[in-house]
């Protein structure tokens, strides 16, 4: 590790994501830096690095304004879940106000290949319609808080799979909690044993979850995958743990 005896450059780092671990974990024990990692708390049991965590909201913009103030954060690193719209939102906002730079990390949306059979639609909503009268057989892999959208389609029959167990569910449903990564052959199992029709799945990227869709390519099971919010804009955005790192080397060694 090269010897700096500036002081460290202090970073927050939101988390919640597998990249945003990678990179945490990267940062242990680099005396370049100051990180502090923070999760909003969803999941009793969240996956923390050996860095200062932190849990919870910061109580919106001008909360997370005040927190970074306090803190004399140099720099944001949003490597939330690319549907985590709300917090990427205040991220953006408050690096303007606190005048603090943002880094985003976003891992690239997932895009079919030929012999896929996907439809995509823009919400959890129109999922749900997309499944139209016929009852399926549908898998769920979109986390425990937005099921509530298929209550208004209880002629299917589901399977769920989540981190937690959901406190709202359809009608006709087996929750399974299960924490990725998944592998290609567990997945195959799971279409077939629950003979799965419709799997629909939100276009997350990445590769801890993306074995699904290739199972769902080999079974020839029909996609309904949900697209991304519109997130906003950072001035330095990357797709993996690896540039983010490497950027923020380049953030110090030219302090
Ligand atoms: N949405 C998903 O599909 C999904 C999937 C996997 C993991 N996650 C992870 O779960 C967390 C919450 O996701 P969400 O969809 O509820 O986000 P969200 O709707 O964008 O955020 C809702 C509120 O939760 C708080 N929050 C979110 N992420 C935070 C963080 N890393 N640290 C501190 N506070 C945070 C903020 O509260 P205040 O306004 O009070 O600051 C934010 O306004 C994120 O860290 C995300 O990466 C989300």
């Amino acid at each position: 590790m090269p010897e700096d005896t500036r002081h460290p450059l202090k970073l927050l780092i939101l988390g919640g994501t597998g990249e945003a671990m990678e990179l945490a974990r990267a940062l242990e024990d680099d005396a370049r830096y100051d990180p502090v990692y923070s999760v909003a708390g969803r999941t009793s049991n969240p996956r923390l690095p050996d860095l200062r965590c932190r849990t919870g909201g910061f109580g919106g913009v001008p909360g997370l304004v005040e927190w970074i103030r306090a803190e004399g954060t140099h720099i944001i690193i949003d490597a939330t879940h690319p549907f985590a719209a709300r917090i990427s939102a205040n991220a953006a906002a408050a690096a303007d106000q606190a005048g603090c730079k943002l880094l985003a990390l976003r891992r690239p949306a997932w895009t079919p290949e030929p012999e896929d059979h996907w439809r995509s639609v823009p919400h959890m909503a129109a999922a749900a319609q997309a499944l139209g009268d016929t009852p399926k057989r549908v898998l769920l892999t979109i986390g425990q808080l937005e099921l509530a959208a298929f209550c208004q389609a209880p002629q299917h029959h589901y399977i769920t799979r989540s981190v937690e167990l959901p406190e709202t569910r359809p009608p006709h449903c087996l929750c399974l909690t299960q924490r990725g990564p998944f592998q290609l052959e567990d997945e195959l199992t799971l279409l077939r044993e629950h003979h799965i029709d419709t799997l629909v799945t939100k276009n997350s990227g990445g590769e801890a979850t993306q074995a699904k869709l290739q199972a769902a390519r080999q079974c020839g099971v029909e996609v309904i995958m949900v697209e991304r919010p519109l997130l906003p804009r950072a001035n330095h955005e990357t797709a993996t743990p690896q540039a983010a790192l490497a950027l923020l080397h380049q953030f110090s060694a030219g302090r």
